[in-house]
């Protein structure tokens, strides 16, 4: 039966983690996989995690099946954190999933099977896995604009043209922050716009959400959510928590479909229920156990809200080293756009050729397209890299 068959290409992004792994230079550097690290390197669990861990180890009493939607509390949470204090919770319908990459393909599955004709739209560039997964389930992929030529802008005039030639009834999968790969973000008047044309052309928009609280904070990164979700009637949102909770191995995230009444939000979460149910029957219980232990808590929530903050500063800070670095290295050249960029990203503006020179000359892992994480530079790698890839530039 499997004689015939020839390897599958690697991941993108994952196969460089194993290309990493496997890398024996004692001083490589690995800024590929988007995972958070420390000035020590490390990606530790947060004090927030091991509270809650502690806790619900000491009170849990069954490893029994979870409902389809998952921890009902959760919901709840998951909607709150989305929402802020404008929460109109009675038109939405929340399910548990395993990662933010289970809430996409949950979504995927539901739009293929009910609105099998509409397309999915992805900004260009978007994350590798977001045509994959939405092309997994049977969708058809399209693109509208976004990072300009200068590959470091938005290039709003057309991405707003683009997303009013889109027909009605088709999905917009928009980045709620923090944009993966390129950490360019609209500005709060082009949210506003944003919104008026989702609205305005009948778009059913599909925000993924997998960094809520790297970018400026917890409430201010919601905003060009909030603001979809003030202007457009239906909406689907795809909350991840492996990167603000530090939760990656647990497969924690959710969907949440907003809709026009309660009615028609039970009726969207009973077709959700099904694609839960013949994907992996109901979620995993530790991840939701614990965002929900330490949200139902002021205390390890106020502990959570610091410990994202320290987060985030070092990835400012790291921002900042290094196009002071660059600069000194390469004067006549512009870095300063990485220092506005947002999230755990940057496109860097390295070709194709030169990420191949980094890992061969150097021992230094970033995707093809150029993206680099910023969280995996330190105060002990960052001269070594700036001096490498200005010798590449
Ligand atoms: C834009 C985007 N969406 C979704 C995800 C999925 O995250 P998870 O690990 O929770 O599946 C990621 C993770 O890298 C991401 O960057």
């Amino acid at each position: 039966m499997f004689e015939h068959l020839t390897a599958a290409p690697p991941d993108p992004i994952l196969g460089l983690t194993d290309a990493f792994r496997s890398d024996s230079n004692s001083n490589k550097i690995n800024l590929g996989v988007g995972v958070y690290k420390t000035e020590e390197n490390t990606t530790p669990i947060l004090r927030c995690v091991k509270e809650a861990e502690k806790r619900l180890l000491e009170r849990e009493q069954t490893k029994s099946y979870l409902g389809i939607p998952g921890i009902a509390a959760l919901g709840k949470q998951v909607r709150t954190l989305l929402w802020g204090d404008r929460i109109d919770d009675e038109r939405c319908g929340t399910v548990q999933t395993p990662g933010g990459t289970g809430g996409l393909r949950v979504a995927a599955d539901f739009l293929a099977k009910r609105f099998p004709h509409a397309r999915m739209w992805c900004s260009t560039p978007t994350w590798a896995n977001h045509p994959s997964v939405f092309a997994a389930a049977g969708l058809d992929v399209q693109y509208y604009s976004y990072l300009g030529e200068d590959g470091t802008s938005l290039d709003f005039p057309a991405m707003l043209a683009d997303l009013e030639q889109i027909p009605a009834g088709d999905t917009v999968c928009l980045h709620g922050c923090c944009h993966n790969p390129t950490g360019v973000d609209p500005t709060a008047e082009q949210w506003e716009q944003i919104a008026r044309v989702v609205r305005e052309k009948q778009l059913l928009p599909l925000l993924d959400f997998a960094y809520q609280g790297f970018g400026e904070g917890i409430d201010e990164d919601a905003f060009g959510l909030r603001q979809i979700l003030s202007t457009c009637v239906d909406a689907l949102v795809c909350s991840s928590f492996s990167k603000n909770f530090g939760l990656y191995s647990e497969r924690i995230g959710a969907l949440t479909a907003v809709a026009s009444t309660p009615e028609a939000a039970a009726a969207t979460q009973s077709h959700l229920k099904i694609s839960v149910r013949t994907n992996y029957s109901n979620p995993p219980q530790h991840g939701g156990a614990i965002v929900s232990e330490v949200l139902a808590s002021q205390e390890l929530t106020d502990m959570w809200i610091e410990e994202l903050a320290e987060m985030r500063a070092r990835i400012r800070q790291m921002r900042t080293a290094f196009v002071e670095q660059m600069k000194r290295r390469m004067p006549e050249r512009d870095f300063s756009f990485i220092a506005r960029q947002k999230g755990m990203f940057s496109y860097s503006g390295l070709t194709r050729l030169q990420v191949d020179e980094l890992r061969n000359k150097y021992s230094i892992y970033v995707v093809n397209s150029g993206r680099i994480n910023v969280a995996g530079i330190n105060e002990q790698n960052l001269r070594p890299l700036c001096d490498a890839i200005a010798s590449v530039l």
